[in-house]
């Protein structure tokens, strides 16, 4: 797989939610290569507290126009610097990084919660049928996600912690219902571990496939440091960065 190392201008970086930022760059060989699912490794020239990229999973990639996008959450001083970047500032970007998504045919349902429905926004518009979205969170403020699912989904499903909107829960509680009324061909999760850990079982005894993408620590982004290692299911040690993001749940979840 193809991956560059690049300048990219910063075309928008502006908050979509409290502490939640949408950045677009203007990367043409990220952009016509990326696959959903991958990851970029984002540094900023000359900060020293970001002297190491840091990791991005593609919120989407517009080959057209050359651009690609993250959704980030302030979490520290990089993402703080990070935030404050204005367009026609410059970021040193590698990828795209990684294994994405299998796309398959048939009605997928997406399942995601936090940062972790990001992703599944590129994986919507790459899919070649419309998915389901099931999407959770503390509450409504956190589920502000709808709004950029609508256009892309068939369905949304949506569940609060303090039930404020949609069902009261996690997506787990909801997901057994969502197997049940729609005809799907798979599953794709993407975002706590507990949650993901939770849907796998649930859609493992539904008899569907289902495709998690982690979320490790990574200082190099390209199987290099080994700092991503996991055991899978079958004993085999496997890096997040360069074997995933995006794994079968059988082998992540016994
Ligand atoms: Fe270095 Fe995965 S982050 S091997």
């Amino acid at each position: 797989m193809r991956k560059f190392v690049t300048d990219a201008p910063v075309l928008e970086n502006a908050p979509i939610a409290e502490g939640i930022y949408r950045m677009v760059l203007h990367a043409e060989k990220i952009a016509i290569t990326a696959r959903a699912g991958q990851f970029l490794m984002v540094m900023k020239p000359g900060d020293a507290a970001a002297f190491l990229r840091r990791p991005f999973g593609i919120a989407d990639a517009d080959a057209v126009a050359g651009t690609v996008t993250i959704i980030y959450r302030l979490v520290g001083k990089g993402t703080k610097a990070f935030a404050r970047m204005k367009a026609g500032e410059m970021l040193s970007v590698e990828g795209p990084l990684g294994q994405g998504f299998t796309l398959r045919e048939g009605r997928q349902l997406l399942v995601g919660g936090g940062l972790g429905i990001a992703p599944l926004i590129f994986l919507a518009k790459s899919l070649p049928e419309k998915p389901v979205f099931l999407i959770g969170g503390k509450n409504e403020r956190e589920v502000f996600w709808k709004e950029l699912l609508e256009p892309l989904a068939e369905k949304i499903y949506i569940t609060t912690d303090d039930g404020s909107v949609g069902t009261k829960g996690f997506t787990t509680t909801l997901l057994p219902e969502v197997l049940q009324s729609e005809q799907l061909a798979g599953v794709v999760t993407c975002g706590p571990m507990i949650m993901m850990k939770g849907v796998a079982e649930i859609v493992k005894e539904a008899g569907l496939p289902c495709e998690v993408s982690l979320e490790k620590r990574m200082a190099c982004g390209i199987g290099v440091c080994l700092g991503c290692t996991f055991e899978t299911t079958s004993g085999v040690r496997k890096k997040v960065c360069a074997d995933g993001p995006v794994f079968d749940a059988r082998e992540v979840f016994a």
